[in-house]
């Protein structure tokens, strides 16, 4: 059995380099258009206010809540109240809210550190006008409360356990939605994070049901019409050839579903999922997924068509994988869609996944909201919870993503969205800001026509320290104000670089829908400050500097604010190609003259100007994948070396099997490790205190045994 499966892996790893250089031929004129950045600011450049709280221990910020004026934060044993505005602190509205002494020695007995037996406020939801439900960590035993505001105070009404509804662990990856009077939770439900669910009292997603939830990481919820909906990643139980593959998926549930008839009362009748497709188009497509993030949902005008109803998302690759990140847009219709469409199911454990034929969907369709799910029929409830994965996937709008990463220092982790921000000549484009795990903050623009995205990066910024994950991003009030999360501190920054910009050919070609050139003062203006949009010239859609050659005084002051300036290729040979002199000299040594009788002080900072030209990024291309072709064919070379006896299969046919670049990051430390999920008894014994009740805990034991074996047979067929 293991023999065959090493086989595999020998398999892959010899294949891998061939594969990374078609790929890297086949996309590379895809990713290159896609390094425009024209700004990037260095930590000091942004002008920012923050927000420590607890300066000596670590308070997992997380943002609970935002209105016009406030924003709360989550933190340890307290809520904090800030002006959305300048970030001051409301300090008499602080919530303090501790574990008590009794909760707080258990968990030190079981063995968690003094940070991990704090109250991590989680979540706060307004029920009602003056009213919030809270719940916290409470030392790793979720408590709620129900909390009224009465004359400047905040009392107590209710205090309850938080086990299903709220995380143990305050890094724990959960998401929670109220609606309709009902509180949507998605997390897990026991002490060691074993039991992942989705949970809306008292209905629940199957407890250890590996087709329902496997290993998941919550990352947003929304209601949305009749439905909550829930973006996650998890282990693809679908994917069927070596080793595990995580897949990013939307799951549904219907808002008023009343649970099952009999025994299934406390499971949903209406749980179903999809795959998120973020892919680079192609023979072979190369997918992005692992979802980090989610915008709201974004109602705008998007190539021609006004009232598309979408959600921005970022994706990346495995861990292990190219460090690959994307932006990709989802429409609420195609997830709706898919959703209508076909099921998929496996018949056995060792057969394909295949579509359900519509003559065996019973009927009423399995997963719409009915007026009461308590009297359906036993078959349509079993269908539903044998069948909660949808055949087709969401595809992201026009088939790609909005941007790519490619990078060796990030990964993006967080995505916000200032939608439908309007130009002076009422255009309106959404601005998105893009967290990543080394500090930084992406503003880009999405500039769609009738069938295509395409995203333009305005800026870089450092908001944090090389190697500070952000973990959340919102929008504050004013232009280009931002939110900005890390686990230990929160920042209000400004992303508004107007100001800074001296000529007015970088104030248009910025496409920064905040930005505008004012000819009659010859400076870059945000125009959330000006009156009078009459001496304005912007082109955010296009980039047009012609306008600029009309001005007579196109003044030249310092861009003491850049540090480095990268010019994509297409603007540089416009730049050369343009018969306008002026024009030509932009890129040159004109700034250092005297202008206006004073000395400008940019040379410097303008002489450091450096160009990135696409050969340069082809070689950096070149460069990476021939090491990885190295390094690859090495490894391949050594294992099959290695594993020699084992492995000798007349033409073994794998090109078929993992034609997908995605399927060959195969994590190889989880094929090592023992297949069979070891069953700790402890665990089970400390998880059946949580609130929902546990059936056939064994026999879906069992079955993860089956399937994990099943997996490994169907490898051995395959190769036999
Ligand atoms: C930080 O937390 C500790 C313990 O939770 C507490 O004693 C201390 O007062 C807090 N400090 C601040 C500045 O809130
Ligand atoms: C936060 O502070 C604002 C302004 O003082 C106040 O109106 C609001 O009720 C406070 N919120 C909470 C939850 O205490
Ligand atoms: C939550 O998500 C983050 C970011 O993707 C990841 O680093 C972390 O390990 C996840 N937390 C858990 C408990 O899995
Ligand atoms: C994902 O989308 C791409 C193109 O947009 C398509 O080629 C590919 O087959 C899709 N993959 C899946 C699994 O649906």
């Amino acid at each position: 059995m293991s023999s065959s499966a090493f086989a595999c892996l020998v398999k892959i790893y010899s294949f891998f380099p061939l594969l990374l250089i078609l790929y890297l031929i086949k996309i590379s004129h895809g990713w290159l258009p896609d390094t425009s950045t024209k700004l990037i600011n260095g930590l000091s450049k942004i002008p920012s206010i923050s927000f420590k709280g607890n300066t000596t221990f670590p308070d997992h910020f997380t943002v609970l809540y935002q209105d016009d004026n406030t924003i709360l934060f989550g933190g340890r044993n307290r809520i904090y109240n800030l002006s959305v505005f300048d970030f001051s602190e409301r300090k008499d509205s602080t919530i303090y809210w501790p574990s008590s002494e009794a909760h707080h020695q258990i968990c030190t007995l079981k063995g968690k550190t003094e940070d991990d037996c704090q109250n991590y406020i989680r979540m706060l939801f307004y029920t009602a006008p003056g009213k919030m439900l809270i719940c916290g960590t409470n030392s790793y035993k979720p408590y709620c409360r129900i909390m009224q505001q009465k004359n400047e105070k905040v009392i107590v009404e209710k205090e309850m356990e938080g086990i299903g509804l709220c995380p143990y662990d305050p890094e724990d990856n959960s998401t929670a939605v109220y609606s309709n009077g009902h509180l949507f939770s998605a997390t897990v439900a026991d002490f060691s994070g074993t039991d992942p669910l989705i949970y809306r009292q008292p209905l629940r997603t199957e407890l250890s049901d590996l087709r329902q939830l496997n290993a998941p990481n919550f990352v947003s919820s929304l209601t949305y019409g009749d439905y909550i909906y829930f973006f996650f990643r998890e282990t693809a139980v679908e994917y069927m050839n070596c080793g595990k593959v995580i897949y990013s998926r939307v799951a549904r549930v219907c808002k008023h579903d009343k649970g099952g008839p009999h025994q299934s009362r406390d499971r949903w009748t209406t749980f179903l999922k999809a795959r998120l497709n973020c892919s680079m188009p192609g023979e072979y497509p190369f997918y992005f997924d692992e979802i980090q993030s989610t915008s709201e949902v974004v109602d705008g005008k998007y190539g021609g068509d006004s009232n598309v109803k979408i959600i921005y998302s970022a994706l990346t690759t495995p861990n292990n994988a190219i460090g690959g990140s994307a932006i990709c847009i989802f429409q609420m219709e195609d997830i709706q869609s898919v959703f209508e469409g076909p099921f998929k199911y496996q018949e056995g454990i060792n057969s394909n996944w295949l579509p359900v034929p519509d003559n065996k969907v019973p009927t009423p369709r399995p997963g719409q909201c009915v007026q009461d799910s308590r009297v359906l029929a036993n078959n349509n409830v079993n269908f539903i919870k044998t069948h909660p994965l949808m055949e087709k996937t969401v595809p992201s709008l026009n088939g790609r993503p909005l941007l790519i990463r490619v990078s060796l220092n990030y990964r993006f982790t967080a995505v916000t969205v200032d939608p439908q921000v309007r130009t002076i000549s009422d255009e309106t484009f959404d601005v998105i800001y893009v967290g990543t795990d080394d500090g930084k903050v992406l503003k880009l623009v999405n500039i769609p026509s009738s069938n295509s995205t395409k995203a333009f990066v305005i800026s870089e910024n450092e908001v944090f320290p090389k190697g500070t994950p952000i973990k959340q991003l919102k929008i504050a009030p004013g232009y280009g104000k931002v939110v900005v999360v890390t686990k230990k501190e929160v920042k209000l920054v400004t992303l508004n670089p107007c100001a800074s910009i001296g000529r007015c050919s970088d104030c248009i070609e910025l496409r920064d829908p905040h930005c505008a050139w004012d000819s009659l003062k010859g400076v870059c203006v945000s125009v959330d400050a000006v009156t009078s949009f009459r001496y304005l010239i912007q082109d955010v859609r296009g980039g047009n500097i012609s306008r600029c050659r009309i001005q007579p005084t196109d003044k030249s002051i310092p861009k003491s604010e850049y540090e480095t300036k990268l010019i994509d290729t297409n603007s540089l040979e416009e730049d050369k190609q343009s018969p306008d002199p002026l024009l030509r000299l932009d890129g040159e040594s004109t700034d250092c003259n005297e202008v206006d009788g004073e000395k400008v002080t940019g040379c410097a900072a303008q002489s450091k100007l450096t160009l990135y030209t696409s050969e340069y990024l082809h070689i950096i291309v070149a460069v990476a994948s021939l090491a990885g072709l190295f390094v690859g064919f090495l490894c391949g070379y050594l294992v099959s070396r290695r594993f020699h006896v084992h492995t000798q299969y007349p033409n073994p046919p794998f090109i078929e099997q993992h034609n997908h670049l995605d399927r060959l990051t195969v994590n190889q430390n989880s094929f090592l490790a023992p297949r069979t999920k070891t069953v700790n008894l402890d665990v089970l014994n400390v998880s059946t205190d949580s609130l929902p009740p546990k059936k056939d805990n064994l026999g879906s034991l069992k079955n993860l045994n089956i399937t994990n074996e099943g997996t490994l047979q169907k490898i051995k067929k395959t190769y036999i």
